[in-house]
């Protein structure tokens, strides 16, 4: 079968991106308002844009009627968000910080989540969070329709690691725990692992 996307619906091409680029982590973005209001939102469009220096990139996608999401208008405006890496046993607050709460709604204390200072941002973290990733705006660029969404890439200024969790340099996969999104309301464990060698150089 072949699908052509151009007479496929946005909902169609949803349904077939998000079932189809699987599993996807999950960045729990935290960002301020310009009056100072904490927001806090999950992204799967998510995952590393350069390791030198390190930089993050999640993708906000606009709503329905075109206008920016809350964490979009605040990482326009102030320039700093904390990226979380989600972990099971905070799935079901992550979730709930996805509901479309009005913009001056302060999703830490609508979720009853611990919030601890940042040490070189101004957003708040994720107290509970096992790893956070204080971030500074470094390019968000447009891409698709009016109604399509931005890449917000952000570079890494500071790393917060629950100690368990980190071992020898080492981010500790049984620790941490991670969730990640599926089709749907469907999320996916990370415990079932395989390695592979990769090859060695080929050719001249
Ligand atoms: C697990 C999960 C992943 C999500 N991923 C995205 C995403 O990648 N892009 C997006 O625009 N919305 C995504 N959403 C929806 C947003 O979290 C939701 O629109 C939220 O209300 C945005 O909040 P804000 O307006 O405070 O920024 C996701 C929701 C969930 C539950």
């Amino acid at each position: 079968m072949q699908i052509d996307p151009a007479v496929l619906t946005e909902r169609e091409i949803y349904k077939i991106l998000t079932g189809a680029v699987v599993p996807r982590p999950i960045a729990w973005v935290a960002t301020i308002g310009e009056e100072g209001t904490p927001n806090l939102a999950p992204f799967s469009y998510f995952n590393i844009a350069c390791t030198d220096p390190p930089m993050l990139l999640f993708c906000p996608q606009r709503r329905g009627d075109g206008s920016p999401k809350d964490t979009l208008r605040n990482v326009q405006t102030t320039g700093e968000f904390v990226l979380h890496i989600v972990s099971e046993e905070l799935a079901a607050a992550m979730n709930q910080t996805s509901a479309e709460y009005p913009y001056a709604t302060d999703e830490f204390a609508a979720t009853g989540l611990r919030a601890a200072p940042s040490s070189l941002v101004a957003p708040p973290r994720v107290a509970d969070a096992a790893v956070a990733f204080e971030c500074r705006v470094e390019q968000i660029v447009h891409v698709g329709s009016a109604r399509g969404g931005e890449i917000v890439i952000g570079r890494v200024l500071q790393i917060h690691v629950r100690d368990d969790v980190y071992h020898d340099g080492y981010i500790i996969l049984d620790a941490l725990k991670p969730v990640a999104r599926l089709a749907g309301n469907d999320y996916a464990r990370v415990n079932d692992t395989f390695s592979l060698q990769r090859p060695s150089k080929v050719g001249p």
